[in-house]
């Protein structure tokens, strides 16, 4: 089977009540222990390439990477740019092999963000490609922008409505209170995700594939794994896994997930170098690392996600 769309895995998520997991991916071990876990439950599955890691690893490198794990699965795989900054890089991604694309106009004005996500949707469409767009603005870090939470906003449902309608773009990435990177919110805090606002909103938008960035959980065993061997990362919260339970019941068919796969590889590193001060081969290592992401992503699918077993 080849790269695939969105188009039928958002269809039948939405249909199914179940969300598709969007891992970052940027380098080998990422991929295998990715699509391991999704061939091991049978899942759909969206890889998905930031600038930041077409930079690191190199477009061709990442398009084979993801075409051997095509090949090496058979499972349903759309492989898509992550927070695509301008039209010039989605236009690059669509002619370079990639089945979906995000532009990312969240930081735009309203209408500049209407122009430019229908610019690429078009030129998207005419070749087969689907495109996700952004409204409202996500807190935290990616890449080199970091917003704070006072510049921060959520989604309006009424614009999100106009969005689409004037846009084309075949999913929309939505603000409710997700964050991106490991610090989220305040220590301490019980985080809240807007649900009322995505009811509203699928309300508006029947049958419409949202889509939540900024969803890791960052699950505190995992930080503290990383100060036991060494690390020193402050006290960080993520978004609670069952209020996106909750998200992939309705309306939301794609969430998004980067910061929690690179702390269960970074953790599993520091503890094997501490286990094994004498090793330097990269093999040994990064084989428990690929194991930890493969299992991470195991947890998502099973109880987060519940695609499993819907590929
Ligand atoms: O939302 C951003 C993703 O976590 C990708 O991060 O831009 O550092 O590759 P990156
Ligand atoms: P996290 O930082 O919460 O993993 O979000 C990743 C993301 O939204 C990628 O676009
Ligand atoms: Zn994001």
């Amino acid at each position: 089977m080849p790269l695939v769309t969105t188009r039928e895995m958002f269809k039948r998520a939405y249909d199914g009540g179940y969300a598709v997991g969007a891992f970052n991916v940027n380098n080998m071990e990422i991929v295998q222990g990715i699509t391991e876990a999704a061939k091991e439950r049978n899942a759909p599955l969206i890889l998905q390439v930031s600038a930041g890691a077409r930079k690191y690893a190199k477009h061709v490198y990442l398009m084979k990477l993801v075409e051997a794990a095509v090949e090496d699965t058979g499972l349903p795989i759309a492989l898509h740019l992550d927070h695509g900054a301008d039209f010039d890089i989605c236009k690059n991604c669509i002619d370079g092999g990639f089945t979906s694309v995000m532009i990312d106009g969240s930081h735009l004005s309203f209408e500049d963000n209407i122009k430019v996500t229908k610019q690429v949707a078009d030129y998207a469409h005419e070749r087969g490609v689907v495109v996700e767009g952004e409204l409202g603005r996500l807190a935290g870090v990616e890449d080199d922008v970091n917003v704070s939470a006072a510049d921060s906003s959520y989604t309006d449902p009424a614009q999100a409505e106009e969005f689409v309608s004037r846009t084309g773009t075949d999913s929309l990435a939505i603000a409710i209170g997700t964050s991106h990177g490991a610090y989220k919110f305040k220590p301490g805090t019980k985080p809240q995700l807007r649900l009322d606002i995505l009811a509203e909103i699928a309300r508006r938008l029947p049958g419409f594939p949202i889509v939540l960035h900024g969803a890791s959980s960052v699950i505190p065993e995992f930080v503290a794994k990383v100060n036991r061997y060494g690390g020193s990362m402050p006290d960080a919260v993520g978004v609670p896994e069952d209020m996106l339970r909750e998200a992939a019941r309705s309306a939301v068919c794609k969430i998004n997930i980067d910061s929690d796969l690179r702390l269960a590889m970074t953790a599993e590193i520091r503890e094997h170098l501490y286990e094994h001060p004498d090793h330097f081969d990269p093999r040994l290592y990064l084989t428990p690392a690929r194991d930890a992401i493969r299992d991470m992503v195991r947890h998502k699918i099973v109880n987060v996600l519940g695609c499993d077993g819907k590929a």
